[in-house]
């Protein structure tokens, strides 16, 4: 083994322990604590085990954290009246609804419901616009949470080879995007890629998301590259990732576990963005 293990527990423990003592000096000014609320449809065991660690991990930063459990055959106008009272709401900084929702009813109509400027998971088309244009607003959880490993990894990224496997709205195309801002030369690689392992073997910097275990070879890589693997796939060996990791551990200059690597910084980056959305609703 010659690659370094990238840490994503402890550094999303870090960044969850900077942004509690943050959320205890807006309290002390505000006189209120950041406000997060989850709605949660349905009873998708998997989104329940989300739900209920996002809401744990509010309450452990100092913030208030507000559950709205609905049925999962809740008709769409409702949601979106509960998303209207969020919106109206001075005490909610952050609105997340759970993905992913019921077939009845419309991700899209739901997610562009919500304030652009209490959207938190940075869902909203307005906020993919303003990553795309440089705007300030609010970016994606993991992808953000994948750029601060990267960065805390190999510091300057200017100038790098990085591919992206993934074209998703919520991993893939926001996690390019970060990157094109880093001054990385970047190639989004997706299913229908030509090739896949002589593009990845061009990288310094591999983005794994496509959902497909152990999909990402360690005879594609690049000697020395950094690979971040933000895949959760479950098997009957155990919970892997979309890499190759054992092989990875041999080619690879540093890799993320799964578990233990970007996993922990998605809640993290999560708390981050609310308390940046508090702050900014009181200034
Ligand atoms: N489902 C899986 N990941 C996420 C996430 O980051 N945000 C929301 N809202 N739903 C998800």
């Amino acid at each position: 083994m010659t690659a370094a293990l990238i840490d994503g527990k402890a550094f999303a423990a870090g960044l969850r322990e900077r942004v509690a003592q943050r959320v205890a000096r807006f309290v002390e000014q505000a006189g209120r604590a950041p406000g997060l609320a989850v709605v949660l449809v349905g009873d998708d065991p998997a989104s329940a085990v989300y739900v209920r660690s996002k809401g744990k991990a509010t309450t452990a930063a100092g913030m208030a954290g507000i559950e709205h459990r609905l049925p999962a055959d809740v008709p769409q106008q409702a949601l979106l009246d509960l998303v209207d009272a969020l919106n109206a709401d001075p005490a909610i900084d952050g609105i997340l609804v759970q993905l992913p929702l019921p077939s009845h009813i419309d991700e899209q109509a739901v997610t562009t419901r919500i304030d652009p400027d209490k959207d938190v998971d940075g869902f909203h088309p307005v906020n993919a616009g303003r990553l795309a244009t440089g705007l300030e607003g609010f970016v994606p959880c993991t992808p953000l949470g994948c750029l601060m490993l990267l960065k805390d990894q190999l510091g300057d990224l200017s100038g790098l080879d990085a591919v992206v496997i993934g074209r998703s709205n919520i991993v893939g195309k926001p996690m390019a995007q970060l990157l094109i801002a880093e001054s990385c030369t970047v190639t989004v690689a997706h299913s229908r890629t030509r090739d896949l392992p002589s593009v990845v073997k061009r990288a310094d910097i591999v983005v794994a998301a496509v959902g497909r275990p152990q999909m990402v070879k360690a005879e594609w890589l690049k000697p020395g590259a950094t690979v971040i693997d933000v895949g959760i796939n479950r098997t009957p060996e155990g919970l892997v990732g979309d890499v190759d990791f054992a092989g990875a551990l041999d080619v690879a200059g540093a890799v993320t576990p799964v578990p233990g690597g970007v996993g922990p910084m998605t809640i993290a980056v999560l708390l981050r963005n609310t308390l940046i959305s508090a702050e900014r609703r009181e200034n």
